[in-house]
């Protein structure tokens, strides 16, 4: 065989630009090089034209960071789902690390997905979570650590599927809450420590937990959490914050927690709204409400649908089959509601400006429209726009009207 180091070099030189460095030139002979050069020039050629035509369709690479616009405001964030994290999906993981500067877990902490069965915790997809955040430096959210949805099947029950003792639940909850808050101590920064545990009409929702601890689980789990790290920010966090008799009783809530000397830092509003609701009067009382109790507000799961509403909040069991009639832009926003939809979430945008003195973060609920929950709830299969890029990589214009 005819030793060619600098045709090898030329070679190895081209695969590694290309990402085909698993490729061994020294078992190849001078002919089949010299056939290889021609190739990987060719493929080559091709690669870069399309790495720039991927450039291309990916506008948000270029466009000024979200986190950036509001950076004199609040952090502003995303929440993240496995894909995203454990590398399938690396366009929604630059455009991420791109434009956000703090991250929640969509789904991997919840109790159904993290501690399936009594025994067994799955770390795997909250490692990488945790890691892309880490990796980023961004500011890691926990979501969530006590919720009757997404509720590991056996948390509440025995094997005979009866309601465990108060007991038995509390040993249950803080082994839960000391397992995972403890394992990411000092890493993660925050955590969602009770979602939704109030009902529109300001009553405790009567989940499992309330039926076996009552109100009790409720500073039980801020004392748990507080104790497996104490140095994490502690939220709790609800949909539909700007009815009056919600606000009311998360006043009252914050304010006992306070008063036992219980750690709580944030109220989190998630913000799954729509076009025509809140009443954003009644969502800047809240505001103003929350922040009267020292807490700060954080906006938790913002997006915005622009289709018919089916039902206001965020009631997850909400699942609706499809209607066409329900899902009137499959093939695309007409300009004129595309304008309506910016101007109203620019509004809301200059809202949470207006009090920037008292939110700490605005997390939208997934990177590109593509990605959003609301695609399927409350209705499946629906074709929606609710976050702040959309389906073709752009930042949707609210973001710079905001700021005007
Ligand atoms: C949603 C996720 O986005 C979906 O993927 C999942 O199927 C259901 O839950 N309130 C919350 C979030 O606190 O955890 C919910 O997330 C949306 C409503």
């Amino acid at each position: 065989m005819i030793r060619s180091p600098l045709l090898e070099k030329a070679l190895t030189g081209l695969l590694k630009t290309n990402n085909y460095s698993f490729i061994n030139l020294k078992r190849f002979p001078l002919s089949m090089k010299l056939s290889y050069l021609a190739t990987v020039m060719l493929i080559a050629t091709a690669c870069t034209s399309s790495r720039q035509e991927t450039a291309n369709v990916i506008p948000a690479m270029e466009q000024t960071p979200i986190c950036e616009s509001y950076s004199e405001y609040f952090k502003t964030g995303t929440s993240l789902n496995v894909n995203q994290t454990n590398g399938k999906d690396s366009i929604g993981a630059e455009v991420a690390k791109r434009h956000f500067n703090t991250i929640v877990a969509e789904n991997c902490m919840k109790s159904a997905e993290i501690h399936p069965t009594e025994n067994e915790y799955n770390w795997e997809d909250a490692d990488n979570f945790v890691k892309f955040g880490t990796d980023n430096n961004m500011w890691i959210v926990g979501h969530c650590l006590v919720w009757h949805s997404q509720l590991s099947p056996w948390f509440c029950v025995d094997e005979k599927g009866e309601n465990v003792s108060p007991d038995v639940l509390k040993q249950r909850l803080r082994d839960h809450i000391h397992t995972i808050v403890g394992r990411y101590k000092g890493k993660v920064h925050a955590w969602d420590v009770v979602n939704e545990t109030v009902e529109d009409d300001g009553s405790y929702r009567k989940t499992p937990f309330y039926q076996i601890l009552g109100e009790e689980y409720i500073p039980l789990a801020f004392q748990y959490a507080h104790e497996a790290d104490p140095d994490a920010q502690l939220i709790i966090n609800d949909y539909s914050m700007s009815g009056e008799k919600k606000r009311e009783r998360y006043v009252q809530i914050v304010n006992d927690l306070k008063k036992r000397g219980l750690r709580v830092d944030a109220i989190g509003m998630q913000g799954h709204n729509g076009m025509d609701y809140p009443d954003y009067k009644e969502f800047e009382k809240s505001i103003e409400a929350f922040a009267g109790t020292g807490c700060d507000v954080m906006i938790t799961e913002l997006d915005f649908t622009v289709l018919p509403t089916v039902v206001h909040g965020a009631a997850v069991e909400n699942n609706l089959e499809y209607s066409q009639k329900m899902n009137p832009y499959a093939d695309g926003l007409t300009p004129e509601i595309d304008n309506q939809w910016n101007d109203r979430v620019a509004e809301f945008m200059k809202l949470l400006i207006k009090h920037s003195d008292k939110i700490t973060r605005v997390n939208f609920w997934g990177v590109n429209d593509a990605d959003s929950w609301r695609n399927d709830w409350p209705m499946r299969g629906r074709t929606d726009y609710p976050l702040a890029i959309d389906r073709s990589w752009n930042v949707k214009p609210f973001v710079e009207a905001s700021l005007k």
